[in-house]
């Protein structure tokens, strides 16, 4: 799951796009970026676009259902669950319970629908209250659907009263990059995949690729996009090296090669357990991205 894209959910142009996109996984959104009086016929447009044209992308779908909050949750996944996506965004998530939650309900779905028990997984966005960023340790324990954490800026923007999630530079303030960091920790904690938050401004691309490097060097393994010409730039960003492939190879070969030891030396530099873990990580993130 490198490149996550986003696609409205009322819009049957932009999901045949978003099918031909390229991106790891397409999000389908009955979320925010559906007008509230377009919510029913949101629904109706996704459950009949992927039941029909699935098969013609390569894509992952997950599906961003309304918050538990809302009143809305229920109706959403009345109408799509029986399409069996990939999995279900959770946007706005207070803490891990509100997964559970979901996965409560998911079950009941998939049992009326007969898939299998599980079959649908949860990513979760746990940084757009500010309840929800200072719940990040709740992940800890979260519910075996959960595949993946993630972060969002504006809406915690709104939930806290911040006129700017950017200082003049460009950079995070404080609270984002808290609510970023703890979405790496807490990505790390549940052993889920870490996807950094969407990059909104679409036509700025070297902002992107910018924001995708720093992602990939703190740990992100993915990020989610709103519009298809930041997928190639994220799959790119997000694909590790030739040169870091074969770097990890040579380690894991070094140490397989010694009996596996605490520590051995490659061409003068110590390498010791970390760093056996690194780059078995980047091995497992190659081979996903099928290199
Ligand atoms: N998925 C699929 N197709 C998309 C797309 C997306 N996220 N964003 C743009 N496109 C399509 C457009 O429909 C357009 O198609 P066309 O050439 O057939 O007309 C083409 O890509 C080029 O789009 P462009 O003109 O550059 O942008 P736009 O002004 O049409 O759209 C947005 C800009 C922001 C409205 C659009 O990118 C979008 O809807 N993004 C997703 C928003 C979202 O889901 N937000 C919720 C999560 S934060
Ligand atoms: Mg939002």
């Amino acid at each position: 799951m490198r490149s996550l894209l986003f696609v409205p959910g009322d819009s049957e142009k932009k999901l045949e796009k978003g099918f031909q996109s390229g991106a790891d996984v397409v999000i389908v959104d009955l979320e925010d970026s559906v007008a509230p009086a377009n919510k029913a016929a949101a629904r109706a447009v996704t459950a009949g676009f992927i039941a029909a044209r699935r098969k013609e992308t390569a894509a992952k779908l997950y599906i961003r259902v309304n918050d538990l909050s809302t009143g809305l949750t229920d109706d959403d996944l009345a109408a799509v669950v029986g399409v069996a996506p990939d999995g279900i965004m959770l946007p706005k998530a207070n803490s891990s319970m509100d997964a559970t939650h979901l996965s409560a309900k998911l079950r009941v779905h998939e049992a009326q629908q007969g898939l299998t028990d599980g079959a649908t997984k949860i990513i979760a966005i746990m940084t757009e209250t500010a309840i929800g960023a200072l719940a990040a340790p709740t992940w800890r324990d979260a519910n075996p659907r959960l595949e993946g954490l993630t972060w969002g800026a504006e809406d915690l923007s709104a939930s806290i009263g911040a006129r700017a999630t950017r200082d003049d530079r460009g950079r995070y303030t404080d609270v984002f990059r808290f609510a970023r960091t703890m979405t790496i920790l807490a990505a790390s904690t549940s052993e889920v995949a870490a996807i950094d938050t969407v990059f909104v401004n679409f036509r700025d691309t070297d902002g992107l690729r910018t924001e995708c490097d720093e992602a990939e060097r703190d740990g992100f393994t993915g990020k989610m996009a709103i519009h298809p010409a930041q997928v190639p730039i994220i799959n790119e960003a997000f694909t590790p090296s030739a040169e870091a492939v074969a770097r990890s190879q040579a380690v894991v070969e070094a140490f397989r090669s010694a009996g596996n030891p605490g520590v051995v030396g490659i061409e003068g530099k110590m390498y010791d357990r970390p760093h056996l873990r690194l780059a078995e990580r980047l091995l497992m993130r190659a081979k996903a991205a099928g290199i």
